[in-house]
């Protein structure tokens, strides 16, 4: 007897039907027609299942996107006991905290809808902070697309290889892309102004990256401010080749070219983010964490 239903939200398509695969799971497609006004009308090719999974990206348009995930958890709900809901790249999960005042927690926001939804658990992909998961009082997981992103790496032929974080923040991140690629890691200082959004890096001269390849772990890329940044003061460093590994690559903008522009060989991003550079599947990674 089939035990899961995964229904393959809009955004997510290619990666829904990956993990029904997995999971040896009830596809359920979703058709969807956009109005002219911006609404959605969703309908589904099946019934879903007791055991229900709804996979849907929030990436730009964002609103759009969640909108049409919280369609679909209602809906799976109307049929299922349980829903779990698979949103690979959570949209608005770096406003998980009030950093000047006035500012909504647009993170809360979202945990509350998801509630009202009916969802029973939910599953992210390296989410930008865990803080924001807090806001979900129900069952959360964060799963890591590090382990098959590094697998890529490893079939590259870098010259002494050196990962490197953008920023502080990401320290963790580099630090666990180091560990599994067995190398060493650094993390930049980069500040960034709360108001206009743009970004600087802090440090000093870094001896340490001259004449080696380097790969920038980062959990995103929105405008490509911060690996543009990143990249060009690492140039300036006398370093060989610049890499980007990162899960969720928005790429807004032109953001691509901006980066290849300041210098970057390769942009390597996982498919949370359908698009040019996501050769990094991570269907595998969430389907262990299903069962
Ligand atoms: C910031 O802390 C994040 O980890 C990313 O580095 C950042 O959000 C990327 O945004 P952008 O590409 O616009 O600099």
């Amino acid at each position: 007897m089939v035990r899961y239903s995964v229904i393959a939200g809009k955004s997510s398509e290619e990666l829904g039907e990956k993990l029904s695969k997995k999971l040896k799971a009830k596809l359920i497609r979703s058709q969807i027609k956009v109005f002219p006004d911006g609404e959605s009308k969703i309908t589904l090719s099946k019934k879903p299942t007791k055991h229900c999974i709804v996979v849907q990206s929030t990436y730009p348009p964002v609103d759009t996107n969640l909108m049409q995930a919280l369609s679909l958890i209602s809906k799976a709900k109307e049929h299922a006991d349980s829903v779990t809901a698979v949103i690979p790249y959570m949209g608005y999960a770096r406003q998980d905290r009030e950093f000047l005042p006035g500012e909504i927690v647009t993170m809360n926001v979202i945990a509350n809808l998801f509630k009202g939804s009916g969802v029973t658990s939910l599953i992210v992909v390296d989410i930008h902070s865990v803080i924001g998961l807090k806001y979900f009082k129900i069952k959360t997981k964060n799963v890591s697309a590090i382990p098959d992103l590094v697998k890529y790496f490893k079939k590259m032929n870098l010259k002494n290889p050196l990962i490197v974080s953008p920023d502080q923040g990401g320290k963790e991140r580099a630090k666990k892309f180091a560990e599994n690629f067995e190398s060493n890691y650094i993390a930049l200082t980069k500040e960034r102004d709360r108001k206009s959004g743009k970004v600087e890096i802090k440090n000093a001269d870094l001896e340490e990256v001259r004449g080696r390849d380097l790969i920038l772990v980062d959990d995103m890329i929105s405008t490509g401010g911060s690996i543009i940044k990143a990249t060009q003061f690492l140039k300036k460093q006398k370093c060989r080749r610049v890499y980007v590994a990162c899960t969720h690559a928005l790429l807004m903008n032109n953001a691509e070219t901006k980066i290849r522009k300041a210098g970057v060989t390769k942009i390597i991003s996982a498919n949370t983010v359908p698009g040019k550079t996501s050769a990094v599947d991570v269907s595998n990674s969430i389907a262990k964490a299903i069962i």
